[in-house]
């Protein structure tokens, strides 16, 4: 270890420690990448110099831990992936006289809220039998979830984000840049904290969808946090993961791909996973 890792090492040991935040369940590069940005903004030098600082100034303490939870999502992220969703609604609605979804990881409520105006779109799919439970570790990002409010800026565009529906103003009440999303399509989502890795499976859920988390987890953590989630699926029910995700080969054989470049799978069989 060199005294630049023990360095490394201190400041984590007092970011989970003293600030309550698990470093230990994420990646090393990761942190570092984050950690260094800071040390970039503030301009300091060095890892000690860095926890020297943290240690005297909340500010800093407040801005280093935005810095770590990574809350970056948008409506119909993937829209490709959203075409085969609407498919997947229509088949459980077919099969079901109530469809469970759990949007797993939800960040500020936009992957919840494509769900519940997808539902609300498609004629082929039953509404009043969807039900959509919407979970983060971020108790604000998921206040910000609760408002359901969203603004275009000069670098994101929320109009461009909800064209893939062809009448999406029905979903929003549209003030200049601002987006509120409306009632009727924040009656469907019921949000609540939830951490993936300390929390419980939850159960008899019909899809699943837990994306663009596991590209800052440390790897050894992945799989405890895909098989909460895969517990928590009904018999034959879906999960979808990021795009640029895999499904880890213990898992495998529980799943088969309905799309598989597209990362949808069914849940062919029970999850039992021994090491
Ligand atoms: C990049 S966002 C993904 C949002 C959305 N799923 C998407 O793909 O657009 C990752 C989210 O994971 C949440 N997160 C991080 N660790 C978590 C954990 N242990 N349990 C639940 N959520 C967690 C973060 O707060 C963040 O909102």
């Amino acid at each position: 270890m060199t005294p630049d890792d023990e360095a490394f090492d201190r400041l984590l040991d007092y970011v989970e420690t003293d600030l309550g935040f698990a470093t230990s369940y994420y990646d090393d590069a990761y942190l570092d990448r984050r950690v260094s940005s800071r040390m970039r903004r503030t301009d300091t030098e060095g890892y000690d110099g860095y926890l020297d600082l943290l240690e005297d100034d909340e500010r800093e303490q407040e801005a280093l831990l935005d810095a770590f939870s990574v809350n970056v999502t948008s409506f119909f992220r993937n829209p490709e992936v959203w075409e085969q969703l609407r498919s997947v609604l229509r088949t459980l609605s077919a099969e079901r006289n109530r469809v469970r979804l759990w949007s797993a990881a939800c960040s500020d409520g936009r992957e919840p809220y494509s769900l519940s105006m997808l539902a609300l779109d498609d004629p082929e799919v039953d509404d009043s039998a969807i039900e959509i439970t919407a979970t983060d570790i971020d108790r604000e990002i998921l206040s910000a979830a609760r408002r359901g409010v969203y603004e275009s800026t000069r670098t994101t565009d929320i109009g461009e984000q909800l064209a893939p529906l062809d009448e999406y103003e029905q979903y929003v009440e549209r003030d200049g840049d601002r987006f509120a999303v409306t009632d009727a399509v924040k009656d469907l989502v019921s949000f609540e904290r939830h951490d993936l890795i300390n929390g419980d499976p939850k159960s008899n859920f019909d899809l699943v969808i837990c994306r663009n988390l596991f590209i800052y987890i440390d790897t050894e953590h992945k799989l405890p946090i895909l098989e909460t989630v895969s517990k928590s699926l009904s018999k034959d029910g879906y999960l979808v993961i990021g795009k640029t995700e895999t499904l880890p080969e213990l898992l495998k054989p529980a799943f088969e791909p309905v799309a598989r470049r597209l990362r949808i799978y069914r849940k062919i069989d029970s999850i039992s996973i021994q090491q």
